[in-house]
């Protein structure tokens, strides 16, 4: 297996920025992680996995450790009934590859997250989710190497502990486990409405009443290619806060100010407050702060036009989350994972 030293993270991640990494190495199969895991932290080299890079910010001084570039491919139906299909995904695979696959396949559960940038491994991490869906939803079950008792583990969807934007993998037990492989149950049954405002209301507009799986994934695809930015040609890591979530008195106060304040419902009682929205409101949509773009068409995106460090990043991303603040005494909080 190769090894490679000092690596410009900015080729690796979506947002193109982030110094060297001292190693570099790709695994293609789960039974090499282990070996490369344990060889590292006999040497005291810290590990960081890596996807796409589509949802990770790397620093200027880049990452003093071993980055792990998980390539495990896979793709199987491992079960089969008359409502439903489990296959099982290589954690190395292009999630929207699986995406594409289980749609063709005429299966429902993760049509809404077609077009995510990044990896199946990657998309537990997260709990990805979009237009009405969460990975968790589907997940029956992932493997992984635990590198804290050097053991393949497989943890069923409630050791995942998963929430909206959150899991273990990036709380309680981040930089323990490669995922190695994703199991998802998917649906044979027609995705029925009501869908998510945004798809309905494209539904409405384009004239759409008889629905599939591949119609849900065009019409997202659709959409996202409207609003959000391709990586490939402008840099960026899709949503770069999470969504606000507030109590209800904390609502009522804001509605005294802003009676038209978007929300959702939460099963909780509390409430989700676009962060899109507050950002807008602060006046920053569109504009440019040292080289980072808030985006004209969804304020909770930052592209990265001609920042040169993550010191550029950092300050723009403080003045963003401090006009927030200032506007609304409500404390944002970053969606991607920094590499440290
Ligand atoms: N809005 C504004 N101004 C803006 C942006 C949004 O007013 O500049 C308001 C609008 O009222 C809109 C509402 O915010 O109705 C929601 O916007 P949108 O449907 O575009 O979704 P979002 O809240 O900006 C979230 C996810 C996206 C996901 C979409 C669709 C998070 C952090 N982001 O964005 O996920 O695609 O919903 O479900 O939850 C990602 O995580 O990278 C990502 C793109």
């Amino acid at each position: 297996m190769d090894v490679h030293t000092q690596i410009p993270l900015k080729n690796y991640t979506t947002m193109r920025l982030g110094g060297p990494a001292r190693f570099m190495s790709e695994v293609h199969t789960a039974a090499e992680v282990g070996p490369v895991c344990k060889n590292a932290l006999a040497q005291n080299v810290p590990i960081f996995v890596l996807g796409g890079g589509s949802n990770v910010l790397a620093h200027d001084e880049g990452y003093a450790g071993l980055i792990l570039r998980n390539r495990i491919p896979g793709f199987e139906v491992i079960a089969d009934t008359p409502a439903d299909t489990t296959i099982k995904a290589g954690a190395g695979e292009n999630w929207d590859e699986v995406v594409r696959r289980t749609v063709k396949m005429g299966l429902s559960g993760i049509e809404a997250l077609s077009a995510i940038p990044g990896t199946a491994g990657a998309a537990p991490v997260q709990n990805i989710g979009a237009y009405g869906q969460e990975i968790s939803e589907t997940l029956v079950s992932l493997e992984a190497y635990d590198m804290k008792t050097d053991q393949h583990v497989v943890l069923q969807n409630a050791d995942c502990n998963f929430s909206y934007r959150d899991s273990i993998f990036r709380s309680t037990a981040a930089g323990r486990y490669v995922i190695t492989s994703i199991t998802l149950q998917l649906s044979k049954d027609a995705p029925q409405p009501p869908f998510y405002k945004a798809l309905q209301d494209y539904f409405d507009t384009s004239g759409v009443t008889f629905f599939t799986p591949q119609v849900i994934r065009d019409a997202v695809t659709a959409i996202r290619k409207e609003k959000l930015p391709d990586p490939k040609e402008r840099p960026n890591v899709g949503s770069f806060f999470k969504n606000a979530i507030v109590e209800d008195w904390q609502l009522t106060d804001l509605k005294n100010q802003y009676p038209d304040i978007p929300t959702y419902d939460l099963p909780d009682g509390r409430f989700k407050i676009p962060t899109g929205w507050l950002i807008e409101q602060t006046g920053l949509k569109g504009q440019l702060i040292n080289g980072i773009r808030v985006h004209d068409k969804n304020a909770l995106v930052l592209i990265n036009e001609s920042a040169t460090s993550f010191s550029d990043l950092d300050a723009a991303r403080k003045q963003v989350a401090g006009a927030v603040r200032d506007t609304f005494r409500i404390t944002i909080e970053q969606e991607p994972l920094e590499i440290v």
